[in-house]
């Protein structure tokens, strides 16, 4: 490239001198020879010298027009929404822009005011930040805003904007995230812990107050069981009778925030062992197996015990109502990641329909004749107050998998 130049700059330089020096000598009848070196070597110099620059101004224009290419397809490929608009009126919009605002084609959209796309509401809010933005002042990012799309569908978005200047006019730049999905799912956890706060706060007001009296009578019938020997089978049916209620009392409190509860550390493998032998009677009553697989090196975790505990019986309990046949409860238990440890049960149930798994942990919602629906909200709850999490998934007639999911104690400091 640079030869070319050179030689082309050669070329037309000695072209430019020769036919020069010929004018020259016809007019005036002198010719030099030193003269005409002097004038080539100088137009030689000047040639190359606009040459380079042309060459280096040529480059940089290609350069320019490439990167132009590439921001357009960039652009164009990027999954969030981005629209152009100048004096109101959308003048650019890539794909995504167009699938966002419900468009078929880029012309569906383009030459439509931005207003027409954001809901009443939102107006005040929008006109408010373009003003900010014409004086150039600083906005905040990641605004929402409501969306209302052609199909008249609204949708939830979080919008960023700039000032540029596109196609020679100040413009405004906006991306938009949709955020719907997000946030109905914070909406839907947020009504969701709502009602477990209000349950939880009556159900602690309620086991409160029943456990006093419960004492008191309890200490009763011990007195009398004393007195009356003779019907201390009666007495003592009625003792157990008040200590299940007692339970029963025990694992409403468990609903309000754990002022009282002890953590300590413990081997999950000891506890789930103990939690099968709990169970496993009744189990065996139902033709139901239930099968632990340690797969991670033993854990310890840091828990209260007992409600640990009640936990795993909820979902056991859940597991056999479930299979009425009889099956298999596979517990499987592995460590993820350095710091957490998940505990799973895979039963070979009913399985739960797709749309009633987001009901599950609310309370009162039960499908069982002599359910309280209160099983897995408590369970819910206890998990949440050892940082953990509770996951459920299920296909009908195949059965489901309930995981819990624990941080475990580094086993570096044991
Ligand atoms: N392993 C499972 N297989 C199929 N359905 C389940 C399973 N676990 C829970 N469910 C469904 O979730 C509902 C709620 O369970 P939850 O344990 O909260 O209450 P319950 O079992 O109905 O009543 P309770 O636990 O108070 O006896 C159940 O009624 C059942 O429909
Ligand atoms: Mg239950």
């Amino acid at each position: 490239m640079r030869k070319k130049r050179q030689i082309i700059s050669i070329i037309a330089a000695t072209s430019v001198v020769i036919l020069y020096q010929f004018i020259h000598v016809l007019f005036i009848g002198e010719f030099s020879i030193k003269d005409f070196m002097l004038d080539l070597f100088l137009t030689i110099i000047l040639f190359w010298f606009i040459a380079k620059h042309y060459d280096k101004m040529k480059f940089y224009m290609e350069r320019m027009e490439e990167s132009e290419k590439n921001y357009k397809i960039l652009i164009e490929t990027i999954p969030d929404a981005i629209l152009i608009y100048s004096q109101n009126i959308i003048v650019y919009t890539n794909e995504a822009g167009t699938n966002m605002l419900g468009g078929q084609k880029k012309e569906d959209i383009l030459g439509k005011s931005i207003y027409h796309f954001i809901n009443p509401q939102y107006h005040e809010l929008a006109k408010k930040r373009l003003e900010k933005l014409r004086k150039k002042e600083k906005l905040i990012n990641h605004v929402e805003q409501k969306i209302v799309r052609l199909d008249q569908k609204n949708i939830f978005v979080e919008v960023s904007t700039r000032l540029i200047i596109f196609e020679g006019k100040e413009s405004i730049f906006s991306i938009f995230k949709d955020v719907t999905n997000k946030k109905e799912e914070t909406e839907g956890l947020l009504q969701k812990s709502e009602k477990l706060a209000l349950v939880g706060q009556l159900a602690a007001g309620i086991a409160h107050e029943i456990r006093n009296p419960l004492t008191s009578i309890k200490g009763f019938i011990q007195l009398f069981k004393a007195k009356y020997k003779s019907d201390e089978v009666h007495f003592n049916l009625v003792l157990a009778e008040l200590e299940r209620i007692n339970l029963i009392v025990s694992e409403f409190l468990v609903l309000a925030k754990p002022t009282a509860v002890e953590y300590k550390d413990k081997e999950i493998k000891i506890l789930l062992n103990d939690v099968v032998t709990l169970i496993n009677t009744h189990a065996i009553m139902n033709n139901v197996q239930i099968i632990v697989e340690f797969e991670s090196e033993i854990s310890t975790i840091v828990c209260e015990e007992n409600q640990l505990k009640q936990v795993f019986i909820n979902i056991l309990k859940n597991s056999i109502e479930a299979m009425p046949n009889g099956g298999i409860i596979d517990i499987k238990v592995k460590a993820i990641e350095k710091d957490t440890i998940s505990i799973s049960f895979i039963d070979q149930g009913t399985g739960i329909p797709e749309d009633r798994i987001p009901k599950l942990g609310e309370p009162f919602y039960t499908t069982k004749e002599k359910g309280t629906g209160l099983g897995l909200m408590t369970s819910y709850k206890i998990i949440e107050n050892h940082d953990g999490r509770l996951k459920i998934s299920s296909k009908i007639n195949e059965g489901t998998k309930v995981e819990v999911i624990l941080p475990r104690v580094p086993s570096e400091l044991y």
